[in-house]
């Protein structure tokens, strides 16, 4: 009998701002330290660029432990697959036969629910969200209302079909009156060829990483997506529809809060956003134009030009908080480079009154900023030593005053251009 104190634990990614960090480029680097690394939640919409000597990989359903060739890739119960985008994805690596492990339990995207998600977001005029249109809503809502189709029901094709043609003729009002659509007649066809393509991937995950935690394997746990678009602790209604934080990867594994192990962080030195919502450090000038154009602020997943704003101190220590990180990897350090002068929250003014915490009603809220002196160049430093002064300064405060210690600092897209703090 393994005593439980004798167990492995899994390390966790999280995105502790609205996406985007760099997630990607952490998870590959160390993949190499991992046997099994785990996508948690989220689905098709997230999007992480990954660059290996000089080759960019884009991943969005894979775990970014792919490109490791030791690492057994899993995607948990918490993902909705669209099994469409997961098999177009598939097809850019040669042999993921044992590689690659699919939840039997994680829920299906499927062609209402991208069709639901775009004719929602129309509906909704000024208020869309601005989602990826990726169906991620509509997945996760039949979910939770127990609607739902399992990828793991693709074993039995006549059973699921029935009931998806059933489900389908029940909703038929709602989605005639959202003028879709739907193809029945490719029905069969497609879920033969999802079960042809991935029913040798499918499994009970949550056993397999049981067994592998008691065997001392190491895992790691990769978030998509990112704090502040966590379905209950984000910017509601602009949020994604799932749990994005450290917590919800219990929920999405099987693993329970006693697997857990460290938790690092990842935060970019400035903050972007793509979609709609409040974003208090937005800069709509030249700066924000600047950190767009040197930081290439563009989605990987919809190609959108990415909102561009300074480093928020407050949501940052909140949500460091909130995910119970160890840890900080401080990501795109280099975009700053050249710039004069560098800002930081450190603090909202809200209806005339200074406040330290994210307030419910974020959209009326004021950053108060600190200034730090520029420098020339962090970018590819590989030594802390190496960065300027001003830039060894900008990341001392930073750690001050989220008060989580910096673990990581990245100054290129490249793997190697890597800080160990
Ligand atoms: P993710 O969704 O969190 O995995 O992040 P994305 O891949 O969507 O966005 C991060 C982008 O920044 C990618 O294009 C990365 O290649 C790139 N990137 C990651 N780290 C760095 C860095 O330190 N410097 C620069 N300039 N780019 C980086
Ligand atoms: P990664 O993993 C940044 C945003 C969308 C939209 C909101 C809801 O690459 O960091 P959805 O399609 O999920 O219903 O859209 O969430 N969003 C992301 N923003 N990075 C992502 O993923 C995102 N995934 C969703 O832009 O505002
Ligand atoms: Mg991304």
């Amino acid at each position: 009998m393994i005593q439980k104190s004798d167990r492995k634990r899994a390390d966790l990614i999280v995105g502790i701002q609205w996406g985007d960090e760099g997630k990607g480029k952490i998870v590959d680097l160390l993949a190499q330290n991992y046997d099994i690394v785990v996508r948690y939640q989220g689905g098709h919409n997230a999007g992480h660029t990954i660059v290996v000597e000089g080759k960019t990989y884009a991943l969005h359903l894979i775990p970014s432990g792919v490109l490791n060739p030791k690492a057994v890739n899993v995607i948990g119960n918490g993902v909705v697959i669209s099994p469409e985008a997961l098999i177009k994805e598939m097809k850019q690596f040669e042999n993921l036969e044992g590689r690659l492990l699919i939840s039997d339990s994680a829920h299906m995207i499927l062609d209402h629910h991208i069709l639901l998600d775009q004719a929602k977001e129309k509906l909704r005029g000024k208020k869309a969200i601005g989602t990826t249109g990726r169906g991620i809503g509509p997945a996760y809502s039949d979910k939770i209302a127990r609607s739902g189709f399992k990828i793991g029901m693709l074993r039995d094709l006549d059973k699921l079909e029935a009931d998806l043609r059933e489900y389908l003729q029940q909703n038929e009002p709602i989605f005639k009156s959202l003028d879709i659509n739907l193809d029945l007649d490719s029905l069969r066809g497609k879920l033969e060829e999802y079960a042809r393509e991935l029913n040798s991937y499918i499994i009970n995950t949550t056993n397999y990483l049981w067994k592998a935690l008691d065997d001392n394997k190491r895992v790691l746990l990769e978030g998509a997506q990112g704090t502040m678009l966590d379905i209950d602790h984000g910017t509601y209604p602009y949020v994604t529809s799932s749990s994005t934080i450290s917590a919800g990867a219990c929920i999405g594994t099987g693993l329970n809060p006693k697997d857990i192990g460290e938790v690092t962080g990842i935060v970019k030195a400035y903050a972007t956003r793509v979609g709609n919502g409040p974003f208090p450090t937005e800069d709509f000038g030249d700066d924000g134009e600047k950190l767009r154009e040197q930081g290439h602020e563009f989605g990987t997943t919809t190609g959108r030009p990415r909102r561009c704003g300074w480093f928020d101190a407050v949501a940052v220590k909140s949500a460091s908080r909130l995910n119970g990180c160890d840890g900080l990897s401080i990501m795109k350090l280099d975009v700053l480079d050249g710039f004069e002068k560098i800002k930081v929250c450190v603090a909202y003014e809200v209806n005339g009154e200074e406040i330290d915490y994210i307030p419910s009603n974020l959209e009326d809220a004021k950053p108060i900023y600190r200034e730090f002196d520029g420098w020339e160049k962090t970018e590819g430093a590989r030594d802390f030593d190496q960065l300027p002064e001003n830039a060894q300064n900008y990341l001392r405060e930073i750690e001050k005053i989220v008060g989580t210690k910096i673990s990581i600092v990245s100054t290129s897209p490249d793997r190697d251009d890597t800080i160990r703090v």
